[in-house]
């Protein structure tokens, strides 16, 4: 199964992701962990988008079409969860097209629904493991009190350069401008299921989880 996790900065893309993988041995197709993996190793491409992806602009799509390229042409596991790809509508064409030359089709497509207020206070709260990736939150999934990571035991946590309140304003904009059309792109073929993004992340969790069925 082929899904699509869809929804503004903040809605819990990343951390219900991170459920499908572990439940379900889907493999999660981030690009912005693909992004900042790429800044972090100091790649040509990775220092190219750096400055656009802490401003909060959307990278081009020749980029990040590229990314995922290279991503299917392994072996897929349970199925793939696209992670804030596609955010455009030539990406979704490009999604489609990589897809059927694969041989494959796209089952769902999860809109997750939050509204702005609780994003901001998501994102400013936000941060994750060093090591493994874990998702905290400083209110409602704070870093365990021993300092060492729930899932791996690491002790190192960051926070991202675009979690401020600025860089998140542009990537609302970017969000609704450019990426909310896939709304009705997705809808007119069938695929789009919406979920309520605003619940605890367990009861998030069982609404996609009856959504896939
Ligand atoms: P990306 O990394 O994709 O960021 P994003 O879409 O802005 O989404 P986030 O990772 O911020 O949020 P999320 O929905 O995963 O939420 P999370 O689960 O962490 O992209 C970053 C940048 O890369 C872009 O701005 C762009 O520059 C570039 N880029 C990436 N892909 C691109 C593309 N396709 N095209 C062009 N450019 C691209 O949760 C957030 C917080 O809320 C956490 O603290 C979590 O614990 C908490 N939380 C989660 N669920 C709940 C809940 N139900 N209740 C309470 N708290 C919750």
């Amino acid at each position: 199964m082929n899904i699509i996790l869809l929804g503004p900065p903040g809605a819990g893309k990343g951390t219900q992701a991170r459920r499908l993988v572990e439940e379900r041995g889907m493999i999660q197709l981030s690009t912005g962990d693909m992004l900042r993996a790429a800044r972090s190793s100091g790649t040509a491409m990775g220092k190219r988008v750096a400055a656009v992806m802490d401003a909060g602009e959307l990278v081009t799509d020749e980029i990040v079409i590229g990314l995922i390229e290279e991503q299917l042409e392994g072996d897929n596991g349970g199925g793939f969860i696209f992670d804030g790809f596609p955010r455009t509508l030539p990406q979704a064409d490009a999604l489609g097209a990589l897809l059927a030359k694969h041989g494959a089709t796209l089952d769902r497509v999860i809109e997750m629904q939050v509204d702005d207020g609780a994003l901001v206070a998501r994102i400013i709260a936000r941060s994750t493991c060093g090591c493994c990736g874990e998702v905290y939150n400083d209110v409602t999934k704070p870093q365990p009190a021993d300092g060492k990571c729930v899932n791996c035991g690491g002790t190192e946590f960051k926070r991202r350069a675009d979690d401020n309140e600025e860089s998140l304003k542009t990537r609302l904009l970017a969000y609704y401008k450019q990426t909310s059309p896939l709304i009705g792109y997705y809808y007119a073929k069938g695929d789009l299921v919406t979920v309520d993004g605003l619940g605890e992340i367990e009861a998030v969790a069982g609404d996609i989880k009856a959504a896939l069925g």
